[in-house]
């Protein structure tokens, strides 16, 4: 199969920092498709061997294990094309088609790493330019749009131009292979779908904590925040993960309705509940691994006085009968204690204790970084001379060790499922724009709310309020039990 892979925003961090690495890694696995081209197409001149050069350069800011030696490189390097164009130019896009038609590949993948406000302008002058056959598929970075009705207008814009099944909404956080493994646990094996629901869950707890802060996206960052950059998306499609019903089959748009099912369920946000059960944070200097780190007003192009987000916590419930009061805590934030993704189902504990000592709940642990994998905890006795004493012990899956050959990254995983046109991990709009509809009253009143973030210390678990809002119900977060 032939394709051809163009990144608008060819030159933006994204194609260097993520795609352009992912796609070295699929070509070095021998995953890559022999027969294909990929172009970068942005705002300056420069000829195909510049961009090499240029990329070649940024590959010393990947990890070591994942950079090229010299012969990889310029094997790789044949792949790698370059187009000047300016996006809101007709003829720019017809001189492509006339680029891409030339050769007539299979498949072609059109990959909008751009600023999200081009997006309709680029799917429109696509669309006009006859470059949306059936052949093509679009891929689309988040954040797509700020609110519901940007989000819309950017989706009316797509299907005017491609058919939903030719658009890719990108979330990375569903090509993990944790979040795939999700699903296999979920719906490859008999054993946890009878206690997957309200009976013998007593909460579940999702946590996507960075040690690192704004970094050079200050100004980015700040006209999105925490629950848009994280909340809207990455957390909310991980929730979707775990709650869904089993899907009729693996299609994509099996899966993707239950999971829309889902984002229906949640309750909705009134202001008295956003102040009740959502915290936002801002973080200040503190020390992260023995580091002293700003906080987020001297970081650089974040304007004084912001009052943006940078941690939230929440606290929610699926309203159906599956998961009907069960609490669902989500949780993210920059400049948190440690880089840590894992979600937390807490099961209850048992109804009547026989054993003296600890009566601790078992729990599922799945890991998503820095290491994938899973953890079943359980109670166990120590066989000591003390009698039945119970002790925690836990059953680790580690998935990097069982299946090391196999592993590919996220971006690695979904370019690939791009060209090879697997829809299943990419979010359909009604998906996305039900997560707008879920997330907007809590950015309005937070509009209207004039206490601001609460401070929290840069190396902690946040703003103390957010142990306080799980405290209510009697729970902790998972890093103090
Ligand atoms: C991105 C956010 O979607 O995800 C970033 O825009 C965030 O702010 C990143 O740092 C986290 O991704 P990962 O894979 O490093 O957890």
């Amino acid at each position: 199969m032939s394709f051809d892979l163009v990144f608008f925003g060819g030159t933006g961090d994204l194609a260097w920092r993520k795609l352009v690495p992912a796609l070295f890694q699929a070509w070095r696995h021998g995953k890559l498709p022999a027969d294909g081209r990929i172009l970068a197409v942005a705002r300056d001149e420069r000829s195909d061997d510049d961009y090499r050069g240029f990329i070649r350069e940024r590959f010393v800011e990947v990890d070591s294990a994942k950079r090229p030696n010299d012969d990889e490189f310029s094997r790789f390097a044949e792949l790698l094309h370059y187009r000047r164009m300016d996006l809101s130019q007709p003829e720019h896009y017809a001189g492509l088609r006339q680029w891409l038609d030339d050769r007539g590949a299979d498949t072609v993948v059109l990959y909008l790493a751009t600023a999200p406000y081009l997006f309709p302008v680029i799917c429109k002058q696509l669309g006009t330019a006859g470059l949306n056959s059936p052949n093509v598929r679009v891929v689309l970075e988040k954040p797509l749009g700020h609110d519901l009705a940007s989000a819309r207008e950017i989706n009316r814009v797509v299907r005017s131009a491609f058919a939903e099944s030719q658009a890719y909404r990108i979330d990375h956080y569903l090509g993990k292979p944790s979040v795939q493994n999700l699903m296999a646990l979920r719906f490859g094996n008999a054993l946890f779908e009878p206690l997957w629901r309200r009976e013998s869950i007593a909460n579940i707890q999702i946590t996507l904590a960075e040690a690192l802060g704004v970094g050079t996206r200050g100004d980015f960052y700040d006209q999105t925040g925490a629950l848009r950059d994280m909340v809207q998306n990455h957390a909310l499609q991980l929730l979707t993960m775990i709650a869904m019903e089993p899907p009729s089959t693996s299609d994509a748009d099996a899966i993707r309705d239950e999971k829309l099912k889902v984002l229906k369920s949640l309750r909705p946000f009134t202001p008295e509940s956003v102040a009740r059960d959502v915290v936002r944070g801002q973080y200040r200097a503190g020390t992260i691994d023995g580091r002293a780190v700003p906080g987020y007003l001297d970081e650089p192009k974040v304007p004084a006085g912001s009052t943006t987000e940078t941690f939230v916590a929440l606290r929610t419930e699926v309203q159906n009968w599956r998961w009907a009061g069960v609490p669902f805590y989500l949780r993210t934030g920059k400049r948190l204690a440690s880089r840590h993704a894992q979600i937390v189902v807490n099961f209850r504990p048992v109804p009547h204790p026989i054993f003296p000592g600890s009566s601790r709940a078992n729990k599922l642990v799945i890991n998503l970084q820095p290491e994938d994998g899973l953890e079943l905890h359980l109670l166990a006795t120590k066989g000591s001379s003390h009698g039945e004493l119970l002790a925690p012990v836990s059953l680790d899956l580690d998935f990097d060790k069982a299946f090391a050959s196999e592993r590919v990254g996220a971006y690695e995983r979904l370019l690939l499922d791009a060209i090879a046109g697997r829809l299943n991990l990419f979010v359909r709009s009604d998906e996305q724009e039900q997560a707008w509809r879920w997330v907007e009253p809590i950015a309005h009143a937070w509009a209207s709310d004039p206490n601001g973030p609460r401070p929290y210390a840069s190396g902690t678990w946040g703003p103390p309020a957010s142990s306080a809002m799980i405290a209510r119900d009697g729970s902790t977060w998972d890093e103090e039990q």
